[in-house]
């Protein structure tokens, strides 16, 4: 999704997604400068109920870009802090004494964008109590369900730096992720832009300038068009064995499942359609690989010596399938 020229040009009529991407990206951008990979991938997920995992090094706007993006979706927006202490009914909510009865006080996760920062730092308890309300779409106290508000979409965010006393999220719940992104450093021109960005204090003036740019509406016509995305038998048979490729690496113990090839379908699909096409090609696939694949493998223990990383594990499984043309 880092790919910034379009692989083909876009439909005469622009679509919902690409639409809405436009809007977004100069919204966004007035306060976020680049990280246009990580607002694709936003967008992608929100467009197909997915759920996002940022991985970067503090300081490099991955608080701001979620809070921007949800002000500009107009949705409702809160932060939970993944600390050592963090219960899971801090994040879920609990029952409550009032007036001699007991009602249910929901908790953070119940809102439209949920920034789970630093999900590491939590132990496995409350890590799994999130997963599980991203899974149902809903959260059970005491046998009763209580729904999310829709849509719910759930930014995470980690630092890559291995520190003591964080818990790496399993494999079997970094899978529930529909994108990992990786959020880099600025390059030197963005740098002198982030300077160049106007302050009150250390606050962008322009943050109280967001405007809602996409409401409800918007994003159900944008799951719509996802989901009435062409996908041929040639794109999805190279879906399915690319994903069997990354079982069969040299460097890979456990390869992707057949979850991954759902969610790399379905993310290829809004990719198209971010590009103005209303049917996928092989691009589409190659492009979302990487952030739909690079948490899902994992990788033998003599490939993480000779520090290969599970990127280069998914371009070499992109480059041994043969590409439908
Ligand atoms: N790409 C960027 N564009 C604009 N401001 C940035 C950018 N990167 C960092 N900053 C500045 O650094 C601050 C820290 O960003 P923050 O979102 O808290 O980082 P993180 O959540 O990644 O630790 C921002 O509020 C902003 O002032
Ligand atoms: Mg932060």
């Amino acid at each position: 999704m880092s790919d910034p020229t379009p692989p083909s040009a876009p439909a005469p009529s622009e679509g919902v997604l690409r639409t809405l991407r436009g809007r977004l990206h100069d919204e966004v951008g007035k306060v976020v400068v680049g990280q246009e990979e990580a607002l694709d991938s936003l967008l992608v997920a929100l467009a197909v109920g997915g759920h996002v995992l940022l991985e970067g090094v503090p300081g490099t706007a991955k608080t701001l870009l979620a809070s921007t993006f949800s002000r500009a979706l107009g949705l409702e927006f809160r932060r939970a802090q993944f600390t050592p202490d963090l219960l899971p009914s801090d994040l879920t909510g609990n029952l409550t004494l009032r007036d001699r009865e007991l009602v249910f006080r929901p908790g953070p996760v119940f809102t439209n964008v949920l920034l789970a920062d630093e999900i590491n730092r939590t132990p496995p308890k409350t890590q799994a109590a999130l997963l599980e309300a991203m899974q149902e779409g809903q959260v059970s106290i005491d046998g009763t369900a209580h729904p999310l508000p829709q849509p719910f979409l759930v930014i995470a965010t980690q630092n890559p730096l291995e520190y003591e006393g964080t818990y790496p999220l399993p494999e079997a719940q970094l899978d529930r992720f529909l994108v990992k992104v990786l959020v880099g450093y600025p390059d030197e021109a963005q740098e002198r832009a982030i300077l160049g960005l106007g302050r009150r204090g250390l606050t962008p003036t322009a943050t109280a300038e967001v405007q809602r740019v996409v409401d409800g509406t918007d994003v159900m016509a944008a799951r719509a068009e996802v989901d009435s995305t062409a996908v041929t038998d040639e794109v999805a048979a190279y879906v399915t064995s690319l994903i069997r490729q990354t079982r069969s690496l040299p460097s890979v113990a456990v390869g992707a499942s057949p979850r991954a090839a759902v969610h790399l379908l379905v993310a290829a699909k809004a990719s198209a359609r971010l590009w103005g096409r209303h049917f996928v090609i092989p691009d589409d696939v190659i492009r979302v690989a990487p952030v739909v694949l690079r948490h899902r493998l994992v990788l033998r223990p003599e490939a993480e010596l000779d520090r290969l990383t599970a990127d280069a594990a998914v371009a070499n499984a992109v480059a041994a399938v043969a590409v439908p043309r």
